[in-house]
């Protein structure tokens, strides 16, 4: 069969890289001539892009491709590809473990994805695993969205939480250059897209490993400077970035966000315990008191700002004593959200080898309380918005109610209201809110529709 006939499917699990990173693949197929098929049962080549943060992550991706090796058994035209973390971590194992697979392919090797696939076509099971210099995609992705999208900056991580897989499976830093960056805006701006969210596992990080000081003796390439370099790209209305680092966390960045406009008042900075001890243990780099000040010193420059978070709970050896450290941070702090998570020991991870790991039930007993917490802090934190003007970029259709559209508030809240989507999209709308809920917003649209 030639590709130009062939129908692909792919599945993403994880993170906003990793939907970056199925963007750009499935850009690549297209190029290749393929469509995309919606159902992964009736497709002709399948793409699983995994994520392998959690022990659940990764075991749902086995679950798929059992189904998909029966495919296979009957079907050898059939192309199964497993790409990501979880490719990343169990390389040749994978082939083992699931021998009807085509092709094993790392996060790294994403952007080369027309190449291996085409060697696995012609009759051999590839694996790509060893670390690269990623390469410029010069492929248009097949983004999801046609208002917002990712624009990665750094690809990597040179950290070593003592819980986390990351740096194991993305490799070492590299940052993509400043001008690569802005490139790629006014491409997705020259296409009509108006919001652009900057990515890096610790963004902070970005340009650490390019030419700090230019040829005039100005200092450039940290986050603040490319912020102040892509700003001004006519057409894109809204920036945001994520994830941040506490550690390196500047004020000189945070100036830089409430002095342009276009850098939305949200950020995501994920503190993961409120225990000194237990941050150490996690070799976090930095204390919560450190944290605090951090959130203290946005709100004393934006008061409405948005913030996010993420926590881990059951960390080995975390006591009754220390967990209520973290539920103390969260009850202090007034976050919009918080992605909590149970510890999950990751293989060469340093945490999965101590002792003193906390059983299923308490993990998940503490898992619970935080979420209680959180859910209530956020309805709470959610009564701001009460009566107010909040400007909406519109982004698609409300999939529950056809009448309604939704978008986000600058602070990335989802907000629905009803209208016309075919009129609305990628408009900027003041809406007033009239509903609250613990995570999203209902309005009535004040501004009148542009002619
Ligand atoms: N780079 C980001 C987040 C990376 S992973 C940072 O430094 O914060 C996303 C989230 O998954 C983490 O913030 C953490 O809360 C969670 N996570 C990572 N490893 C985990 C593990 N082994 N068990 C449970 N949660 C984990
Ligand atoms: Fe993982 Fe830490 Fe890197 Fe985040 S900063 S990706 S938690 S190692
Ligand atoms: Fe998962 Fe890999 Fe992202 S492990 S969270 S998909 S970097």
């Amino acid at each position: 069969m030639s590709t130009a006939a062939r129908r692909y499917h792919v599945t993403t699990f994880g993170c906003q890289m990793n939907k970056a990173d199925s963007e750009r693949m499935s850009g690549i197929l297209e190029t290749m001539g393929m469509t995309w098929e919606a159902d992964p049962l009736q497709a002709d080549v399948v793409l699983y892009n995994t994520c392998t943060i959690r022990d659940n992550a990764e075991q749902k991706v086995y679950s798929y491709l059992g189904r998909q090796a029966k495919r296979k058994q009957q079907d050898p035209n059939l192309m199964l590809i497993v790409a990501g973390c979880v490719a990343q971590q169990e390389g040749e194992a994978l082939l083992r473990r699931v021998p009807e697979l085509d092709l094993v392919m790392g996060p790294q090797h994403a952007n080369r994805l027309e190449d291996l696939l085409t060697q696995a076509m012609a009759g051999s099971q590839v694996v790509a695993t060893e670390a690269v210099h990623i390469m410029e995609d010069i492929t248009q992705p097949r983004r999801d969205s046609d208002v917002t999208a990712w624009v990665n900056v750094i690809y990597g991580c040179n950290e070593r939480c003592t819980y986390c897989v990351v740096p194991g499976v993305r490799g070492v830093e590299q940052s993509r250059t400043p001008e690569a960056i802005r490139a790629e805006m006014e491409t997705l701006a020259s296409q009509g897209f108006k919001e652009v969210t900057l990515l890096g596992q610790n963004i902070d990080a970005y340009g650490r490993d390019l030419p700090g000081i230019t040829a005039e003796g100005r200092r450039q390439n940290t986050l603040t400077d490319l912020l102040y370099f892509v700003h001004d790209i006519p057409g894109i209305e809204r920036i945001r970035f994520a994830t941040s680092h506490p550690r390196y966390f500047t004020e000189r960045l945070i100036q830089a966000c409430a002095e342009l406009p276009k850098v939305c008042e949200h950020f995501h900075i994920p503190f993961q315990s409120g225990d000194n001890d237990l941050l150490k243990a996690m070799a976090r780099g930095y204390t919560h008191e450190k944290y605090r000040r951090i959130i203290e010193t946005i709100r004393r420059y934006m008061p409405d700002a948005s913030i996010s978070a993420d926590a881990i709970v059951g960390f080995p050896g975390e006591t009754e004593a220390q967990f209520q450290n973290t539920l103390t941070l969260v009850e202090d702090l007034e976050f919009d959200l918080i992605n909590t998570a149970a510890y999950s020991p990751r293989p060469n991870t340093p945490a999965a080898l101590w002792n003193y790991q906390l059983s299923e039930t308490e993990k998940s007993d503490r898992l619970q309380r935080i979420n209680h917490l959180v859910n209530q802090k956020a309805a709470e934190r959610s009564q701001r918005y009460a009566g107010r003007v909040e400007e909406i970029l519109v982004e698609a259709v409300n999939p529950r109610d056809p009448s309604q559209v939704m978008g986000r508030t600058r602070g990335n809240r989802l907000t629905f209201f009803a209208g016309d989507i075919a009129e609305l999209k990628g408009q900027l709308i003041k809406v007033r809110i009239t509903e609250i809920r613990a995570f999203s917003l209902t309005g009535e649209q004040l501004t009148p529709v542009p002619a």
